[in-house]
């Protein structure tokens, strides 16, 4: 079987390692890919943002499965020009996945569903916005509807960061652009956040282990939200009992309300949640695998990943059973310079070779490329460095065992990741 893999991050180097490791054996290749993903198979240049490139892809190299990896393509609408030229693809299709790609649309689903979530208004001009924050004071949370690659939400905890945060999206020098231009106000939520992944076929669905991600750049979850510094799972947090109350008050209504909608959800639905002290909430859903979620969820589930897509792809889900993890695994992020603010590329890499070496690690290649031959960076998140181990304990220690061995000039990375999920152990 030939699979193809579109996306070029962490993400899809976890998805291609894991599909590498199927006893079906699958061929891989990957569009456009990475240096990591260079020694699982085939990488084509064809940008994951070419519709019509990934398709003839596709249909040149006879792929008998398409795996998406990032939101951008699902939102426009890749999955419906496969599926209308006959081609297999995970993932939903465009209508599906406005569960991510417009929170507007994705808070009023959850209220016509009764699926928990924070309260909210959605505004699209600046002064009625403006008006409705002197009403309800701060803190207050306020986002952009559309994809802003994760940098969209702000959490505002006083008016002046609010009123300066709707300004940026709804005044006239709006940074989000389109993505901006409906904004969601919603209720600040305490608690604790996890990943939960369930991999559907539109009706039936198997949770994936759940993770916790870790999104401020700085330890103790200080300073501004990122893509994600690193994470490990399974998330402790998640205990048996939350997990069966996420699945009935959150993912099957999901799953059940789009379908009741004409608009069945197929694919991968990554839920990121709050535990509050009123039980957990939806934050926000995902049509596409976590990352650096990823990266740490795929090395410790025992299933067939190949089998599990092929499942939410042909049907049949309701015939497979996820068995609980036996090992942890974590991910620190290494990241440029000046991340998640500008940062400078092309700095030479070293060091991975040593990490080869090390028993319970391995890299992940996030934002690198070749020049002439030579590895260098080439994103904000440029490597994530995974550890494995029969205790959360010693996989945190794997993962930094990396971090030793990997360099290049101005990298930076969290020194706390899974500090929280030992600490409910
Ligand atoms: P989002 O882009 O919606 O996932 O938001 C990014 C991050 O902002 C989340 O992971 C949370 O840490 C935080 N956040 C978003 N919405 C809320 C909320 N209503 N209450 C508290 N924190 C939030
Ligand atoms: N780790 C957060 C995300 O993938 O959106």
């Amino acid at each position: 079987m030939k699979v193809l893999i579109i996306g070029n991050g962490g993400r899809e180097h976890a998805i291609g390692r894991k599909l590498a490791a199927s006893p079906q054996k699958p061929t891989l290749i990957f569009a456009p890919g990475n240096p990591g993903m260079e020694a699982l198979g085939s990488c084509f240049s064809v940008a994951a943002e070419d519709f019509r490139g990934l398709l003839s892809l596709a249909q040149s190299q006879k792929a008998d499965l398409t795996i998406v990896g990032p939101e951008q393509p699902l939102v426009g609408g890749l999955a419906d020009l496969f599926l209308a030229n006959g081609l297999k693809i995970f993932g939903p299709d465009r209508a599906a996945a406005a569960l991510e790609g417009s929170k507007a649309f994705s808070k009023d689903f959850m209220s016509r569903h009764g699926i928990p979530t924070a309260r909210y208004r959605t505004f699209r001009a600046l002064e009625p916005a403006r008006a409705h924050l002197r009403e309800v004071g701060a803190p207050i949370v306020i986002k952009a509807s559309g994809l802003a690659g994760g940098k969209g939400a702000v959490v505002c905890m006083t008016l002046p960061e609010a009123e300066s945060a709707i300004q940026s999206m709804l005044g006239p020098k709006a940074v989000f652009g389109a993505a901006g231009s409906e904004v969601v106000m919603e209720e600040f939520m305490e608690g604790e956040e996890a990943s939960l992944f369930a991999l559907t076929d539109g009706t039936s669905f198997v949770l994936l282990p759940t993770a916790q991600d870790h999104k401020r750049i700085g330890d103790g979850d200080t300073g501004p939200n990122t893509g994600g510094m690193g994470a490990y799972a399974p998330a402790p947090l998640m205990t048996p009992a939350l997990l069966e109350e996420a699945s009935r008050t959150i993912v099957a209504p999901t799953l059940d309300g789009m379908r009741r909608e004409g608009a069945p959800y197929t694919g991968i639905l990554y839920v990121g949640l709050m535990i509050t002290p009123q039980g957990p909430k939806v934050v926000e859903y995902n049509c596409r695998f976590g990352d650096p979620e990823t990266q740490v969820i795929l090395p410790i589930l025992q299933e067939d990943l190949l089998e599990l897509i092929l499942a939410s792809v042909e049907g049949g889900l309701d015939r497979i059973k996820v068995a609980p993890t036996k090992e942890w695994a974590a991910v620190v992020v290494m990241a440029s310079r000046g991340y998640p603010g500008p940062y400078e590329t092309g700095i030479p890499i070293s060091g991975l070779d040593q990490v080869q070496a090390l028993a319970n690690s391995h890299a992940i290649h996030a934002g690198t490329k070749r020049m002439q031959e030579k590895l260098v960076t080439a994103g904000g998140r440029v490597l994530g460095m995974v550890g494995q181990g029969p205790t959360l304990e010693e996989a945190i220690a794997a993962a930094y065992a990396g971090t030793a061995k990997a360099e290049f000039p101005g990298a930076q990375f969290r020194k706390d990741i899974g500090k929280k999920g030992l600490a409910r152990l």
